[in-house]
């Protein structure tokens, strides 16, 4: 499902070398007893999950998908980028699949937040407000508006048929809202942090609602969670990436670029940001993560990575199998000077641009690469890949003895900015 090459990570160590390091980290993260252990609720989750709320989640997610035009997926930061990486991941950018999932609660820009009303006008509109503490201002502030129009639309009583929460299952201003208005409830573990959380009813219900097999992406991570149980890093490719990712920053390299080939897989790095951002940046330390779309970016970002100061190495995400395919045509005239490309397929065009980029990456330009294949970009290899970013996520930032768990720098900006918003 999926396979990790390290041949072009120019590594300067042997990874046997954190072998020991790796055992004591890997049975404290098992036995809960790592730093942050308070929030390790995601490492047996793919085997005890909650089977009554995803059949809830089933049952409520066919009710909007039978009526909805519009689904509005109120959340931020880990209850918004998890469904929107999976959505666009699995349908693509331009999906007919009904209903339109639409992201809100992740922005305090006007013009944004406006359009998205005008544009909801005069469609069947539901509602997903996603937030575990409940009081997330730019969730809370785009909420009440959707509220009030939901509430205006269709009226005081129908509004509560529309409106679904995500939220703590005991506690919190987002809870005490869904219990007075009568909203269905999908609850967040206490012990899975947002950046942990799609695999949860904070990804899981908007996935549904978008049509995705939510089983599939579960097995996924069941599969992951099996195949990375042992600590034995000859096996534990999750730990191999782990460890290769200390190697490259010992060797200077402070920046992780994560690249892809497929547009779809645009949100999925931003998903993987916050993931390796919010959990290693921690006490002066941690990798910078940082993303590109390839052959895209390669008119842009590419001069630096071939010529600019050698900080940074790629982690390069492969879809070996893509969703769709199109044979390129013939063409009599040739004005364009393109029937060299006569009958290939596009992927095949694509999967040389890689290995022509990896080629003046790794030997003219001297940057190391790690190519992470996967075999499709169906649900249950998301699964299975986002389970193996969470067990290497939380070795690499053990292995720097910091909690991967919190996010205290988080809190400074809206201190100031509650100051200045007179809250
Ligand atoms: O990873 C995290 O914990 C954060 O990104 C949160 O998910 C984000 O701030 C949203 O928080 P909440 O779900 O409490 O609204």
């Amino acid at each position: 499902m999926l396979r990790l090459d390290l041949t072009h990570a120019k590594l300067n160590k042997d990874l046997a070398t954190y072998q020991k390091q790796v055992t004591t980290l890997h049975e404290a993260l098992m036995n809960k007893t790592c730093k942050g252990n308070d929030y390790v609720g995601w490492v047996e989750w793919p085997n005890q999950y909650d089977r009554d709320e995803l059949v809830k989640i089933l049952e409520e997610s066919k009710k909007v998908r039978e009526n909805a035009d519009v689904l509005l997926v109120c959340g931020i930061g880990g209850s918004y980028l998890g469904a929107r990486a999976v959505i666009e991941m699995v349908n693509g950018l331009y999906s007919k699949s009904k209903p339109e999932v639409i992201f809100i609660g992740n922005t305090f820009s006007s013009t944004y937040i406006a359009q998205v009303l005008k544009y909801i006008e005069g469609k069947s509109v539901y509602c997903n407000v996603i937030s575990k503490s409940g009081t997330t201002t730019e969730t809370a502030l785009a909420f009440r508006l959707i509220k009030q129009f939901i509430e205006k639309t269709y009226g005081k009583a129908e509004a509560k048929n529309r409106i679904y929460a995500t939220t703590d299952a005991h506690k919190g201003t987002l809870k005490n809202i869904a219990e007075k208005e009568g909203y269905v409830t999908f609850n967040i573990p206490d012990d899975i942090g947002g950046r942990f959380s799609v695999i949860t009813a904070v990804g899981l219900f908007p996935i549904a609602v978008a049509g995705i097999d939510i089983e599939a992406l579960l097995l996924g991570t069941k599969k992951a969670y099996e195949d990375f149980s042992s600590s034995d890093l000859k096996q534990n490719i999750a730990y191999q990436y782990a460890v290769a990712r200390r190697i490259l920053q010992d060797a200077g390299k402070d920046v992780e670029m994560l690249v892809s080939y497929e547009l779809q897989m645009v949100m999925f790095a931003e998903w993987w940001k916050q993931l390796f951002g919010e959990s290693e940046g921690k006490n002066g330390l941690g990798i910078l993560p940082t993303s590109a779309n390839f052959s895209t970016d390669l008119h842009s970002l590419g001069q630096f990575v071939q010529d600019g100061k050698k900080v940074l190495f790629e982690t390069v995400l492969v879809v070996d199998k893509p969703t769709l395919d199109i044979e390129f045509p013939s063409d009599e005239e040739n004005l364009d000077q393109m029937n060299y490309l006569a009958s290939k397929k596009l992927s095949w065009v694509n999967e040389m641009a890689r290995l022509g980029t990896l080629e003046a990456h790794e030997v003219t330009g001297n940057v190391a690469n790690i190519m992470i294949h996967l075999q499709d970009m169906s649900a249950e290899t998301f699964g299975y890949l986002a389970y193996f970013f969470f067990r290497a996520c939380a070795m690499t930032v053990l292995l720097l003895d910091v909690n991967p768990f919190d996010q205290p720098g988080v809190e400074i900006y809206k201190k100031n900015m509650f100051k200045l918003l007179g809250k």
